[in-house]
């Protein structure tokens, strides 16, 4: 079963609101969330959110060339939650599953945020969540959830 629902963002304090409202009602201690949409449609905005929904303090940069950068939260009873914010963009080397340790992490406890998934394709495994956001002619934000 699959829940949708359609929601609008009108300025970046609509998605800090956001992500503030996903922490505090759903479980993501174990979660793989998926962010689609074009560049620049809000991913690592709302990720920055997120992570400080989370308890994440200090800078949060975009892993466009790391590919993954790690964090640690704490979850709603306060115990310590490692985040990983994968971006896939430029990810296109299979052997790099394995060999950058990506493997492990999707295997191990956590919550995963990742953009671009479909360039991990068919490696990662499936989103619980997977938000699409899309960049209106104001430049106001159209996002759909799905829990899957
Ligand atoms: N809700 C919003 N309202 C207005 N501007 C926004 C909103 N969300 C993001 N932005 C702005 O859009 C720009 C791009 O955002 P961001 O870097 O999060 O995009 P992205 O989807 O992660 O892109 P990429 O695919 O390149 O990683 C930033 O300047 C950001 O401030
Ligand atoms: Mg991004």
């Amino acid at each position: 079963m699959s829940v949708h629902s359609s929601i609008f963002w009108h300025n970046e304090s609509d998605t800090e609101a956001f992500a503030k409202t996903l922490v505090a009602s759903n479980d993501l201690s174990n979660a793989i969330v998926e962010l689609r949409g074009d560049l620049g449609a809000g991913k690592t905005t709302l990720t920055r959110y997120l992570l400080q929904a989370l308890g994440v303090t200090g800078r949060i940069k975009s892993p466009t060339y790391a590919i993954v950068e790690t964090y640690t939260g704490h979850d709603a009873a306060g115990k310590p939650l490692a985040i990983s914010h994968f971006d896939f963009y430029r990810f296109n080397d299979p052997e790099e599953w394995e060999d950058a340790g990506f493997r492990d992490i999707f295997a191990a406890a956590g919550l995963k945020i990742v953009e671009w998934a479909d360039k991990a394709h068919p490696l990662l495994p499936p989103a619980q969540f997977v938000i699409s956001i899309e960049m209106l002619a104001d430049e106001s934000r159209r996002a759909s959830v799905q829990i899957c």
